[in-house]
Order: structure tokens, then sequence, then C-alpha cells
């Protein structure tokens, strides 16, 4: 699939098969991750692949997740790393846009692969944690589910390019 397509063919699923997906491919889906960019290069990644019963308890502390997946992709970062090597900023903001970049390569690979993928960002990251035995110092940012797609949703209203963009030094704009 070209690169254009499948940005534009991703879409938030909600909806799965009862169906598995095999190890491979999620293991596809994190070494999308391991090529994304990282700020300093820290690659504070630490991804937890969830199924069976304790994907069923995070659906109680997680008020986001509006689906059945299969599986749950927990994307943590190592504080203390971003910490260590990035000082304050590494471990606030630059480990943060690294989770939602390595995340979105996810999303981007599981495309191509006719997996569907959703964000979930509304889910009590403390609960989660605990119920992994995730220490304190690796937070889990963001989660995504991924399965196979029931459906393909309609895209949803995009903002219009002239509302997002402004150009600057450009003749004529
Ligand atoms: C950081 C982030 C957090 C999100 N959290 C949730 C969530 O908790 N639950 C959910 O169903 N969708 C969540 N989404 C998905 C958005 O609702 C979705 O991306 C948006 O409606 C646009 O739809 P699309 O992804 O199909 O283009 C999240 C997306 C992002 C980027």
């Amino acid at each position: 699939m070209e690169v254009t397509d499948a940005i534009k063919k991703r879409r938030s699923i909600r909806d799965y098969k009862e169906q598995e997906v095999p190890k491979e491919k999620i293991e596809k889906l994190i070494e999308a991750a391991r090529w994304a960019p990282s700020g300093s290069n820290i690659q504070p990644w630490r991804i937890k692949v969830v199924k069976g019963e304790k994907l069923n308890a995070i659906k109680k502390f997680s008020p986001g997740l509006l689906s059945k997946p299969p599986v749950i992709l927990v994307m943590c970062a190592d504080k203390k790393e971003a910490e260590n090597k990035g000082g304050k900023l590494g471990r606030d903001v630059l480990s943060v846009m690294d989770i939602a970049i390595a995340s979105q390569n996810i999303c981007i690979q599981a495309t191509d692969m006719e997996l569907g993928t959703c964000y979930i960002g509304s889910f009590n990251k403390d609960a989660v944690r605990k119920l992994l035995n995730i220490p304190e110092h690796i937070v889990p940012e963001l989660m995504l589910t991924v399965g196979v797609p029931k459906h393909e949703p309609k895209p949803p209203s995009k903002k219009d390019f002239k509302e997002i963009v402004e150009w600057v030094g450009w003749d004529n704009e």
C-alpha cells in the first residue's frame, strides 16, 4: 500500500471480529514502533502486549475503551531513562511525544496489514500500571487496541486544509 493511502485509510476501529492476531503480526507492528524517531534518540518506549484476563480487567478502568479487541498494546514511557538522558524536557515532553509517534507508526503499519487499531487515551494509568505490575517509573501514556476490523468506518470530518495551515515567507499567500 502507498504511504499516503495507508495514512488516509487508517481509521479508529471500535468494532473487532473475534479473531486472534498472530504473534508474528504483533511483532511486525512493534518493529514499526522501533523505527520511529525519538527525542535525543532516548527510545524510552516500553510496550506491554496484553490479551486474555488482564485485557478484560483493563476494561474496568478505561472509559475510552469502547470495543472488545483481541489485543491491547499498552504504550509506556520509561521516565527514569527519559530523565537521566534528557532531563526534565526528556521526562515530561519528549517521552510523551515519542510514545505518540511510535504509536502512529504502529497504526499505519497495521493499516497496511489490514488490521485495525484505536488509540485509547481515556484510562486510569495507575490502575493499569498496578494491574500489569509495571514499576512506578514506567508510565502507560497511551493504549492501542489491535484486531481485525468488522467493517471499515466512514471517515470522520477532517478540518479544511486552509484552517490548519499558514504559509510563512511564501509569495502570494
Ligand atoms: C491521543 C488520542 C487519544 C484518543 N483516545 C481515544 C479513546 O480514549 N477512545 C476512543 O474510542 N478513541 C480515542 N481516540 C481516537 C479519536 O477519537 C479519533 O482518532 C478521532 O475521532 C478521529 O477519527 P479517526 O482516527 O478515524 O481519523 C484517541 C485518539 C488520539 C490521537
